[in-house]
């Protein structure tokens, strides 16, 4: 369980745990092991790691793993996501496929957290990352 209030030491822990997500991916193609700790609105953390395929393009993020997880245990109301990636240097914002996903159960104030494999971290939400949402401007008629 983790506390649902914003601040650092949430974006810290979270990013934390992707990064020990992140050691399970299977990523024997990409070599580009991904974590994401997806933070439930009851206080519950449910992480994901990307699984690649031969087939590549059905591999699947570490962000979706974790969401489609989520929602698989019956959790639909989300608090912040954070994803780290252990072998790149920088930090590893979503995809857009993602980015959509995500956009399904959460709105634009969504913190979305993200680091590499160095210090620096980006604290950023997703109406940030995935602006003129469609949906959302559908469901506000
Ligand atoms: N990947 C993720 O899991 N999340 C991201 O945010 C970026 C990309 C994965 C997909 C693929 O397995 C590998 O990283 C290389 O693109």
């Amino acid at each position: 369980m983790l506390s649902t209030n914003t601040g650092p030491s949430r974006a810290e822990e979270l990013l934390f745990l992707a990064s020990q997500a992140a050691r399970k991916a299977y990523a024997p193609y990409s070599h580009f092991r991904v974590g994401a700790a997806l933070l439930c609105a009851d206080g519950e953390v449910i992480t994901g790691a990307n699984v690649e395929n031969r087939s590549f393009g059905l591999t699947n993020c570490a962000e979706r793993s974790a969401v489609f997880a989520a929602v698989s245990a019956g959790k639909k109301e989300f608090a912040a996501i954070a994803i780290a990636c252990i072998d790149s240097r920088k930090p590893v914002s979503p995809c857009g496929a993602c980015r959509q996903v995500l956009s399904e159960f959460a709105g634009k104030d969504f913190p979305v957290y993200f680091r590499g494999k160095k210090e620096e971290i980006v604290a950023t939400t997703l109406g940030e990352l995935f602006p003129y949402d469609a949906l959302h401007e559908l469901r506000r008629e």
